[in-house]
């Protein structure tokens, strides 16, 4: 007898059909030492599916030009390909306006804009930013960098031994002098899902602005930033089946605007002369050269394919697989999981008595299974849990049972081998 779902989460993973995702993504085709590869360092880069792949190879070869700046075909077909692109991504981040949309090289480079633009005009000697232990590098780096050149001061907030916020520490953190807050929306170390409306909520009401790092949301769930209440938002193409060195930053328009430019060159200048220069309005103003066109048309394809296999039906299937995955992995000797059992993004991290991460990591490799082991780019976090690093299976929307019981097996036999 097939009992009833659940929940309509648990209806819409009854529902997915994985085998026909994983059809569309031929790089999980492949052997790996003559074993079918096991994909499972999507924190790391997600596979592309071929209509993204598709996407780029239409955008080099019958609409090689640059945008914004010619009247002929080509370069006309390339920036309406680009600009149809940011409207995907408008609708896919939930935006108001596409101008609220930019597209960057990444999440690293949309906060380092954030920092540079927003930060270095706002911040001051005395004001503070409250960021959280679970941060990776890219959300901690770019704002000790902001404290030297501004005098303001970078304030953290705890995490507990399951990994996740503290939110009375977080609260008692949060003061008049937070001008800042930039939290992880899902951890990439730990897949910790932070509670950012509630976040938003508290850091908007003592007067700070949030940045939310989606770098790990974006591919696990959706993202709607005017549900959320952010003031910012950046994320990564590679993470969400699109190409690398690419992605997007949303600003509220009212910030935007008012927001000093960082990088000049061309195409975010109004006019230019050795008197003065004015500058466009966004997103141009923060687009300076040829941008990444390629990468934002192949970037709009993945949009356009998550959202047509429905980020709440991905989202529900990674959940449930996680799950499995937590059964399935505290069966194996010496396993501790590091990181929320329930209610994660979908990462499994964990070490395993007596056996450094690279070793096992190496094993895996012969075995044909991709995780990443190391620090994660969060140090931080590693050292508030004892560890100098974690193996890390990340899971994505083409993720099997299968892929989990050859992990499993897989880490059986690494614990053999150095027993
Ligand atoms: N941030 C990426 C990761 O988590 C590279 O692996």
């Amino acid at each position: 007898m097939i009992e009833a779902p659940r929940d309509d989460r648990e209806a819409a993973a009854l529902a997915y059909d994985v085998a026909l995702v994983r059809a569309d993504f031929p790089g999980l085709n492949q052997q790996i030492h003559d074993k079918p590869l096991c994909y499972l360092d999507n924190a790391a880069t997600a596979q592309k599916p071929q209509a993204v792949l598709d996407a780029i190879a239409h955008a080099y070869t019958w609409d090689c030009a640059n945008v914004h700046r010619g009247v002929h075909v080509l370069s006309v077909r390339a920036t309406q390909a680009q600009e149809a692109a940011r409207e995907s991504a408008r609708r896919f981040l939930g935006a108001g306006h596409a101008d609220e949309v930019l597209f960057t090289g990444g999440t690293t480079a949309g906060i380092n804009l954030v920092a540079q633009t927003w930060g270095r005009a706002n911040l001051g000697a005395g004001d503070e930013i409250l960021i959280t232990w679970m941060e990776h590098h890219s959300n901690i780096v770019p704002w000790q960098l902001l404290c030297q050149q501004t005098g303001a001061r970078l304030v953290v907030a705890e995490v507990d031994d399951e990994g996740r916020l503290r939110l009375d520490d977080f609260e008692r953190k949060l003061s008049p002098r937070t001008k800042l807050v930039s939290v992880v929306h899902i951890s990439n170390a730990l897949g910790t899902i932070n509670p950012v409306a509630e976040i938003v909520a508290m850091a908007q009401a003592v007067g700070a602005r949030v940045l939310v790092d989606g770098a790990q949301s974006a591919p696990h769930g959706g993202v709607d930033v005017r549900a959320l209440g952010c003031d910012f938002f950046a994320c990564s193409g590679h993470k969400i089946y699109g190409p690398t060195g690419i992605g997007l930053l949303y600003g509220k328009a009212e910030l935007l605007a008012e927001m000093p430019p960082w990088m000049g060159g061309g195409d975010m200048i109004e006019t230019v002369s050795f008197e003065g220069t004015t500058f466009a309005r966004p997103p141009a103003r923060f687009e300076a050269g040829t941008p990444h066109i390629a990468g934002a048309i192949g970037l709009g394809a993945a949009l356009e394919y998550v959202m047509a296999r429905g980020p709440q039906a991905i989202a529900a299937h990674e959940r449930a697989l996680h799950a499995y995955g937590v059964d399935a992995l505290g069966e194996v000797p010496g396993l501790r999981l590091i990181g929320p059992r329930t209610d994660n993004g979908g990462v499994l991290s964990f070490v395993l008595d007596g056996v450094h991460p690279h070793d096992a990591g190496t094993v895996l490799d012969h075995e044909g299974i991709a995780v990443r082991v190391g620090h994660h780019c969060t140090q931080p976090l590693m050292k508030r849990f004892g560890v100098p690093a974690t193996i890390r299976a990340s899971l994505a929307m083409y993720s099997t049972r299968d892929d989990v019981d050859r992990l499993a097996q897989g880490l059986r036999k690494v614990v053999e081998f150095f027993a």
